[in-house]
């Protein structure tokens, strides 16, 4: 299919001459074209800019394209949600209400709920009813702009149901429009029988669930839950390095609920990403800067938790790159709208509207290690490219709370219209 967008009130492309994610100012530069127009063929991106100019440039391609009239709208990279647990069982919205009620996270946790609840649903529910309920999340994520997500496994907790989680993760990248990019997270909680004996089920995940996945080509990172009570510092960085020993990139849950020196982990073992940072410690924050570790923030855990937001401004003063992303989950983040997630990073890590569309865009790629194929709109890119219906880029935030997604092209097709 050829296919070419016009007039375009603005087409942000966040183009840049920088190279690796956005750090520091170059979050600000989203390069926005005004009246600007994108010309697809295929799956790839041939030209943005002005229709003049690309008419005079590829006049062939022009001859044969569908045209979209995208007048008071606005053009931007399709958005890249970079830390979801996407695979997983039932729901929980009676822990919701117990929150609401006064019980903590942690507490209902430790009682047998939070992650130990949905490993249970996760475990019993089948492989087919796991593809369908995750096929109709994409859907929806779809629907909301979102062209490429992140799939972490870890309501398993035993290798049967890890695999089971990636599996269909795998099934559905193959499926969906969506690209669905694995993350093992074997390592998310203890499971009940290893209480009192964690380093036996770290043994476990390093010793027989890594090289399985390794093996099997289940999953590009490696995540663990580095938290008080769960995994400490000596066993996550243990997981991560036996990761890193089989080709899986690591990524680290750290410094969510208590300072843990997870940060600072991420750094030393050259974690592509450290996620969540609430109470990230300046020492961690500063390390992560010089290692160049991408800071993924999830301010829909931190609403939805009651919890304080990660410092966000300061990481991006500090020169950390920052992405953002939606945690979505059933215990701690059950949306699939990053648009609002984004409108929440504007309003409570005082974030720019420019920062807030380089962390759901080309930083959220380099998150996944996919900055060079997405995440801009740029010649010879994947055409995974969103009209929305705003005036201008700012009206995404100020019309807060809403889906303005109008239509989705994905791999130079138009999945939503
Ligand atoms: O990212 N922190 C650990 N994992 C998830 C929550 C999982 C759950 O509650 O089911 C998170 O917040
Ligand atoms: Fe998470």
């Amino acid at each position: 299919m050829t296919i070419l967008i016009k007039n375009a009130n603005e087409v942000i492309t966040l183009k840049s001459n920088a190279q690796g994610p956005r750090t520091k100012e170059q979050m600000q530069e989203i390069a926005v074209i005004e009246n600007g127009s994108v010309l697809i063929e295929e799956e790839r991106i041939v030209a943005v800019g002005a229709y003049e100019q690309l008419k005079a440039d590829f006049p062939e391609i022009i001859k044969k394209a569908e045209t979209i009239d995208a007048t008071g709208k606005i053009v931007m990279p399709g958005l890249v949600d970079c830390h979801t647990h996407l695979v997983h069982g039932g729901t929980r919205e009676h822990e919701f209400n117990m929150r609401l009620n006064g019980s903590t996270y942690m507490e209902i946790m430790n009682a047998g709920g939070g992650i130990h609840a949905t490993t249970k649903r996760t475990r019993e529910t089948s492989f087919d009813e796991l593809y369908e309920k995750t096929m109709q999340h994409l859907d929806v994520f779809l629907k909301h702009g979102i062209t490429t997500v992140e799939a972490k496994s870890g309501y398993g907790l035993d290798w049967e149901t890890e695999k089971k989680q990636l599996e269909v993760a795998k099934e559905l990248q193959a499926a969906h429009h969506i690209d669905v990019i694995s993350t093992f997270m074997g390592a998310h909680a203890v499971p009940h029988d290893y209480k009192g004996r964690e380093d036996e089920f770290v043994d476990v995940v390093v010793q027989e669930m890594l090289p399985k996945v390794a093996e099997l080509e289940l999953a590009e990172f490696n995540d663990v839950f580095c938290e008080k009570g769960v995994f400490t510092p000596e066993q996550s960085r243990r997981i991560l390095e036996a990761g890193k020993a089989l080709g899986l990139t690591p990524k680290i849950h750290a410094d969510e609920i208590e300072p843990y020196q997870g940060a600072e982990l991420a750094a030393e073992v050259g974690a592509i990403s450290a996620e969540h940072l609430l109470v990230a410690s300046d020492e961690g924050i500063r390390k992560m800067a010089e290692a160049g570790t991408i800071a993924v923030l999830l301010p829909g855990t931190a609403f939805f938790l009651r919890a304080p937001y990660a410092r966000g401004r300061l990481m991006i003063d500090e020169g950390v790159p920052v992405a953002i992303s939606t945690d979505f989950n059933p215990g701690s983040s059950p949306t699939m709208s990053l648009p609002f997630i984004m409108n929440l990073a504007c309003m409570h890590m005082g974030m720019t509207l420019e920062e807030v569309l380089t962390a759901t865009t080309i930083n959220a790629a380099y998150a996944l290690n996919r900055g060079e194929q997405v995440g801009s709109l740029e010649a010879h890119k994947k055409a995974d490219v969103l009209i929305l219906d705003v005036e201008n880029y700012k009206q995404l935030q100020y019309f807060y709370g809403m889906n303005h997604t109008h239509t989705v092209i994905k791999n130079g097709q138009v999945v939503v219209q």
